[in-house]
């Protein structure tokens, strides 16, 4: 196996707070510890075409504050045939990269394994996505934020929700997972959480509402999962054909949900773990994703944290039930 001297970075999938960190970790702890670190923009559509810059510190320099990817990100569909991973090899081998920390969700992080095995090429993945829907990881970089985010959303929705006495279906983001309405449901007091985990019917959905009316709540708020087929917006046209005495209202917060400063958590677990696969690539490990763990920074193999769906804790409904009554 031949020394890393030079390792690229890059940012891949959709944007989370708490990327500028994990590339300035990445950027500093690599220089720190006497290698070059060379930034790719665009994630695998820049490693393709050759987008890539020198990174000293000060490249890094004031981010750590800031949403979004200073190398901005892209969902590259060449990069999953098998000519853009070879045109990609050729700019490693032109640049001189010898490794590579990619940041990114599922997606991003298939893309990483699947370079990883074609060329037998070095590869560190951090976690990036406000999904939280890596395997191996109690956290994802930008989760925390996004949770944040939509907390103060819905504490707004509820003001309104309160003085009209409605129910609001508030769609937050999630793809195929509930991580994030499940968890902010809880932290915003909401009266229910609609996730992909659960199948949640319309009767279910009437039984909460009038559990709630009952108890003389004047308002109500459903946080829904985003799906293409049944979101706040299936919700509330079901509720509004079947219980016509309800004032209904859908708000869906969209990409207001990615952007923003970082939080302190995110931060700190984007610093230790870009810190993390520096250390991971001097160990000599390859194929992994750096995950978090009962507070300790854990190697987990690409192929296990892509294939196995993180577990639901399905608790969090039952305290969610017992506290929205
Ligand atoms: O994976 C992160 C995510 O924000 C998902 O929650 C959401 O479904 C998707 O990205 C939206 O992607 P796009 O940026 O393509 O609209």
């Amino acid at each position: 196996m031949s020394k890393i001297k030079t390792i690229g970075v890059l940012t891949s999938g959709g944007d989370a707070p708490g990327m500028n960190a994990a590339i300035r970790a990445v950027t500093r702890s690599g220089i720190y510890n006497g290698f070059a670190i060379k930034g790719i923009y665009r994630g695998y559509d820049g490693l393709i075409n050759d987008e890539v810059k020198t990174f000293t510190t000060e490249d890094v320099s004031g981010i750590i504050n800031r949403g979004g990817t200073i190398l901005r990100t892209a969902r590259s569909m060449e990069f999953m045939t098998k000519e853009g991973m070879e045109k990609a090899y050729e700019t490693c081998k032109k640049e001189k990269i010898d490794a590579l920390v990619v940041i990114g969700g599922n997606g991003s992080l298939t893309g990483a394994r699947n370079f990883a095995n074609e060329f037998n090429f070095p590869v560190v993945g951090l976690p990036g996505t406000i999904d939280n829907d890596l395997y191996g990881t109690d956290a994802t970089i930008g989760y925390d934020t996004t949770m944040n985010t939509i907390m103060e959303c819905v504490d707004r929705i509820r003001d309104t929700a309160n003085s009209h006495e409605r129910i609001f279906f508030v769609e937050v983001m999630g793809r195929d997972a509930g991580f994030l309405a499940q968890n902010c449901a809880i932290a915003s007091g909401a009266e229910a959480a609609i996730v992909p985990e659960e199948t949640t019917d319309v009767d279910q959905l009437a039984c909460f509402m009038q559990r709630g009316i009952r108890k003389s709540k004047k308002s109500c708020i459903v946080i829904v999962s985003e799906s293409p087929k049944c979101g706040a917006m299936y919700y509330a046209e079901r509720v509004k054909k079947e219980f016509p005495g309800f004032d209904v209202r859908v708000s869906i917060l969209g990409h207001l949900q990615r952007g923003g400063s970082p939080s302190a958590y995110d931060r700190i677990l984007a610093s230790c773990l870009g810190a993390a696969a520096i250390e991971a690539l001097m160990q000599g490990q390859r194929n992994v994703m750096m995950g978090y763990r009962n507070g300790d920074a854990v190697y987990v193999p690409f192929d296990e944290c892509i294939r196995t769906d993180k577990p639901f804790d399905k608790r969090l409904i039952t305290v969610l039930d017992e506290l929205s009554i």
